[in-house]
């Protein structure tokens, strides 16, 4: 099974963010836990702050790779390209939040990928990313 992590816009920044919302931990260090956890699974990981750049990777695995785990940041709330490149590809995607984004300000409440993703979870902390990936190893 091959899963690309996928984080967007500021996400980089893990671990330095507003810890009180993020927490303290860097991605990175989180990724290597989680590929010790699931040696069967093949993972990728890819962060950008540019839209286009989001895009373009989905397009690369889209076809091929079996289940990709989007956390878009910022561009969740406003993005119909993102959305289209998701419609657009064969792998599911399943959207993910660190925080609970319905517990934060309203223009968070919205997402404009949701309507194109296989499922939504948020709310869990960094665990969120775990949860997506054993919802993909449970439809295997
Ligand atoms: C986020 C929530 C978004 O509203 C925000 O813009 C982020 C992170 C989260 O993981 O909780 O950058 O996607």
């Amino acid at each position: 099974m091959k899963i690309l992590i996928v984080n967007g816009p500021n996400l980089n920044l893990l671990g330095k963010r507003e810890p009180g919302i993020y927490g303290a931990r860097g991605f990175e260090d989180y990724y290597n836990e989680l590929k010790k956890r699931y040696p069967e699974v093949e993972f990728d990981y890819f962060q950008s702050n540019v839209e286009g750049e989001l895009i373009n990777k989905l397009h690369e695995v889209g076809f091929s790779w079996d289940g990709i785990v989007l956390n878009a940041g910022a561009y969740t709330h406003t993005s119909v390209a993102l959305q289209d490149a998701i419609r657009g590809i064969n792998t599911p995607v399943i959207e993910v939040h660190i925080s609970n984004v319905h517990k934060r300000e309203e223009f968070r409440h919205h997402s404009m990928i949701s309507c194109a993703c296989q499922g939504v979870i948020c709310g869990f902390g960094l665990d969120s990313y775990r949860l997506a990936v054993e919802a993909f190893l449970a439809q295997k």
